[in-house]
């Protein structure tokens, strides 16, 4: 009789922390003077409807995993780890370089990152704490020890810039963390992911896949580039935070006061106020970036979670709050002690 594989021993789950986090935003700065010549807008409108002063675009020749590797170089640096190290890369972006070889692939050749297994995540906005939550899993199981985890769009390539519906909003950038066992700390205490693929159309990009592939008519009709129905998507960007952000702390058995810091997805401050009021918390707690650049769709979580580590707004120990929404529809909600 042939002898069946020896299954591997089960080893108890482990418990995952994000060890260092960076990020990276191109240096050239769009501000709203400069879209009103492009547009018909102008920079009161786009102060008092979003929040938002300026974004950063990226350079001709600098795509999204150029952003990546360089939000991961931040995050290796600031967690002492170095490429080899590295097991698995997940890069969450609706912007990939090219649909083939995924833009985690690209990175892995950027930094060097030789042993590890690559591929993305296309939940858009809340693409980080999707990746987030699958790095977690990996580390939990013991399948891998250290995953690096990044969030970058180059909104700016998909963009039509005569819609001023749209163009005022976006911009390019990249967030990342490395996540490990550590002891000392809880780490990624639950995430919750939730999706509604009813409301896809409110939030997309219709052309550039199979079902409208790249054509010079299917261009013309701007296919190519992002759709929004602005209203609707304010209106479940707030429903499914807050739904989101409810679900979390239920699972983690923690309440708003226990929270520290609340890094919220940067898509407009209208819509992080309507969070705070629900959730019966102060605008203080929340970690906002949005005037400086834009909603940067996978990025946006990322990169304010960086700036708000790196200032100190939470220390070793304390627990915060991850919130996001985005195109698909997606949302998701992660509780971290620090
Ligand atoms: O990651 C997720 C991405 N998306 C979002 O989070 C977007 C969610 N939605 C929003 O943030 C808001 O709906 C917007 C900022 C997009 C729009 O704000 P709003 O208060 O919902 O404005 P509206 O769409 O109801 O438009 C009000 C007016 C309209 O003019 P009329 O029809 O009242 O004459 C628009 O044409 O504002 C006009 N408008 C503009 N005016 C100047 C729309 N965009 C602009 C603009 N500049 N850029």
């Amino acid at each position: 009789m042939k002898k069946s594989p020896s299954p591997k021993p089960q080893q108890p789950n482990r418990t995952v922390s994000i060890i260092g986090t960076g990020s990276y935003v191109p240096e050239r700065v769009l501000t709203n003077a400069d879209l009103e010549a492009m547009v018909d807008t102008n920079d009161q409108w786009i102060i008092e409807r979003t929040g938002i002063r300026e974004r950063r675009i990226a350079k001709e020749g600098e795509f999204t995993s150029h952003l990546a590797a360089a939000a991961a170089r931040s995050a290796m640096a600031n967690a002492g780890v170095a490429p080899e190290e590295i097991d698995l890369i997940l890069v969450a972006t609706i912007t990939p370089d090219t649909f083939f070889p995924s833009t985690s692939c690209h990175v892995q050749r950027l930094i060097g990152a030789k042993n590890a297994a690559c591929f993305d995540v296309n939940a858009a906005c809340s693409g980080f704490l999707y990746s987030v939550e699958i790095a977690q899993q990996f580390i939990a199981n013991h399948t891998y020890d250290t995953v690096l985890v990044i969030g970058a769009d180059k909104l700016s390539s998909i963009v039509n810039w005569h819609d001023r519906n749209t163009c005022v909003l976006f911009g390019d950038g990249a967030g990342s963390a490395i996540l490990r066992s550590r002891e000392g700390s809880h780490g990624v205490i639950t995430t919750f992911m939730g999706s509604d693929g009813t409301l896809g159309d409110i939030l997309h990009m219709p052309g550039g896949g199979c079902a409208l592939p790249v054509t010079k008519e299917n261009a013309d009709q701007h296919f190519n580039t992002l759709h929004m129905n602005g209203r609707e998507t304010y209106k479940q960007a707030v429903t499914s935070m807050m739904k989101a952000a409810q679900k979390a702390l239920e699972q983690s058995g923690l309440t708003t006061a226990d929270l520290k810091c609340i890094i919220p997805h940067q898509a407009n401050i209208r819509i992080i106020e309507a969070l705070a009021s629900r959730l019966h918390l102060p605008m203080e707690k929340f970690h906002i970036n949005l005037d400086r650049f834009g909603n940067t769709s996978a990025a946006a979580v990322a990169i304010a979670l960086d700036e708000a580590n790196r200032i100190g707004r939470f220390h070793r120990g304390d627990y915060i709050l991850l919130v996001v929404f985005g195109g698909g529809l997606t949302f998701a909600s992660s509780v971290i002690q620090w």
